[in-house]
């Protein structure tokens, strides 16, 4: 059985999560959901990066020890997911005994192999950011990412010799073009890694930070914050713990995480990993952001623009959400965020297109069949009318159309071809007229235009079971399908002949309600 193991970045906790995080976490449990349909092993890990300055001074201002504040940051993020259907297999904290222990291990074994020294530090310090910043890359005295006022700071600390394995990072990521993707963020690095790489600061020292874990081997120090994050993929699978569980999902197939951070992933995690001596995880994704606002400014917790996604989930439910955040923009690009585009694709793409051909459908079979699936004549065969086909050629070329998309991580790109479906699927109730071959009494041609929409409906469903899980569960009880929508499998998207005739159908209220827009 094939494997696939995805993971989200692991997110902070000094704040709840936003919708762009939403967007991360949605996007991953697509991809989880489809490799499961595809009937993969598969594994999803997502998580939270609990250690660090920033949560420090988060539980500080909060009145609260590191520890209570991270535990109560942490519910919320949980229920989130949950209200998300976010179908993760592990949830790691970085907080978490079996993660600490895994950091240990690879400090000391990078100390005992020599990659690891000790110096002096002098340096621009941007405390939010945590980042060390070069003088060549500052104007001023602001730091390059967030504009707020570095301070310089000197100070002991544990290096790891990133330099030395420079030419081998640059010649490994030419020769492999899955490494970074998209191109754009490969291209991005090369560029950095044109320049010499400069020895990578681990550690901070307690005088500054306490919340972290001790490096073994000196403790008045603790593992800078990202030294720590990074092993999260590697522990949250039983690294040292687990072997067969490890050996069986490492190497991670693809870490999902924002372009802000592909440096860390793609520069820094491989050289860990390689000095180590455990395997490159297969490819490293960067998505774009979310912005917000008339000037697009990135949605961040940091300045305070953030949609709250618990907000939206109760206005229009989790589906339409998850929707509208991996339909609107290309995986990878920046998107610019509106509740009013938001409305947009639930009144068009779902309440239009999908919820019209669901209740449409099933209206007719209701009215015609009094609510069972007819059996087809077979005026299909006959080829009486050319649109029989071309509808069952779509579908039928449907699955491949989503593998490629998939492939790259182009979720706009396979719901718009399973939109393609549902659109020719209602062109095709309007030419066919089923209201006027019924008054006509061509009765034939009737049960075979009706079991082909219920067909299109079943495959509809199986294919946006991974985006919408929430919806695809109830279009398939109101269909009628009596055996579990998990159980079914990929191929049978498109195969034409799966509905069986006699089945009730169940049909509900609308799955998707118009959002009144005049109202407001
Ligand atoms: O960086 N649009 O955590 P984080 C899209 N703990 N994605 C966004 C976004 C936006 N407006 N804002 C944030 C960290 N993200 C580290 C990761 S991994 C070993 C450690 C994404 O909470 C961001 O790009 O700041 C990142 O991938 C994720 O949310 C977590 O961000
Ligand atoms: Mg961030």
């Amino acid at each position: 059985m094939k494997k696939f193991y995805v993971t989200t970045a692991i997110y902070y906790v000094n704040a709840k999560p936003h919708i762009g995080h939403c967007s991360e976490s949605i996007s991953a449990d697509a991809l989880a959901r489809y490799h499961r349909l595809k009937g993969e092993d598969v594994f999803f890990l997502t998580g939270t990066d609990e250690h660090g300055q920033k949560v420090a001074k988060a539980a500080f201002e909060a009145g609260k020890t590191p520890k209570e504040f991270v535990d109560s940051v942490v519910k919320p993020s949980l229920e989130l997911w949950k209200l998300l259907a976010i179908s993760y297999d592990d949830f790691i904290r970085t907080t978490d005994e079996r993660h600490a222990e895994v950091v240990t291990f690879l400090l000391n074994d990078l100390h005992k192999k020599g990659e690891l020294y000790e110096s002096e530090y002098k340096g621009w310090y941007c405390s939010s950011c945590e980042a060390f910043w070069p003088k060549n890359q500052l104007e001023g005295n602001t730091c390059p990412e967030c504009k707020r006022q570095l301070e310089e700071i000197s100070e002991t600390n544990w290096f790891f010799k990133l330099s030395k394995y420079q030419d081998w990072l640059v010649k490994y990521i030419n020769e492999h073009p899955d490494f970074i993707k998209p191109g754009s963020r490969r291209n991005e690095i090369l560029s950095f890694l044109s320049q010499p790489l400069q020895d990578l600061c681990i550690s901070r020292p307690k005088s500054r930070l306490e919340w972290g874990i001790t490096l073994p081997f000196s403790k008045d120090h603790v593992a800078y914050v990202w030294f720590d994050a990074l092993v999260n993929y590697i522990s949250g699978i039983g690294y040292l713990k687990d072997k067969q569980k490890f050996n069986k999902f490492w190497p991670a197939d693809v870490h999902i995480v924002g372009k802000d951070i592909i440096r860390f992933h793609a520069v820094y995690w491989p050289i860990m990993l390689r000095a180590a001596g455990i395997e490159l995880p297969n490819t490293v994704f960067a998505h774009g952001f979310w912005l917000i606002g008339k000037d697009a400014e990135k949605m961040s917790k940091s300045k305070g623009n953030v949609v709250d996604p618990f907000e939206l989930i109760n206005k229009y439910g989790p589906d339409p959400l998850r929707y509208f955040l991996l339909r609107e923009v290309t995986y990878g690009l920046d998107g610019v965020y509106s509740e009013a585009a938001l409305v947009s694709r639930l009144n068009t793409d779902l309440a239009n297109d999908i919820g019209n051909l669901l209740n449409r459908t099933l209206t007719m079979i209701e009215k015609y069949y009094g609510g069972i699936i007819p059996a087809p004549a077979g005026t299909s065969l006959r080829s009486e009318d050319t649109m029989d086909d071309e509808l069952k050629a779509l579908a039928g070329g449907l699955a491949e159309k989503i593998d490629a998309a998939m492939a790259e991580l182009d979720f706009a790109g396979a719901l718009a071809s399973i939109w393609e479906l549902i659109n020719r699927a209602n062109k095709y109730i309007e030419v066919q007229a089923p209201w006027t071959l019924d008054k006509q009494g061509k009765k034939d041609r009737l049960s075979d235009v009706i079991y082909n929409l219920a067909e299109i409906l079943r495959t509809v469903t199986i294919a946006v079971s991974p985006f919408i899980p929430a919806s695809a569960e109830k279009m398939w009880e109101q269909i009628g399908m009596t055996e579990p929508l998990s159980g079914t499998r990929f191929p049978d998207i498109g195969k034409w002949g799966l509905v069986k005739p006699g089945t009730q159908i169940k049909k509900g209220a609308p799955l998707f309600p118009r959002i009144d827009t005049k109202a407001k």
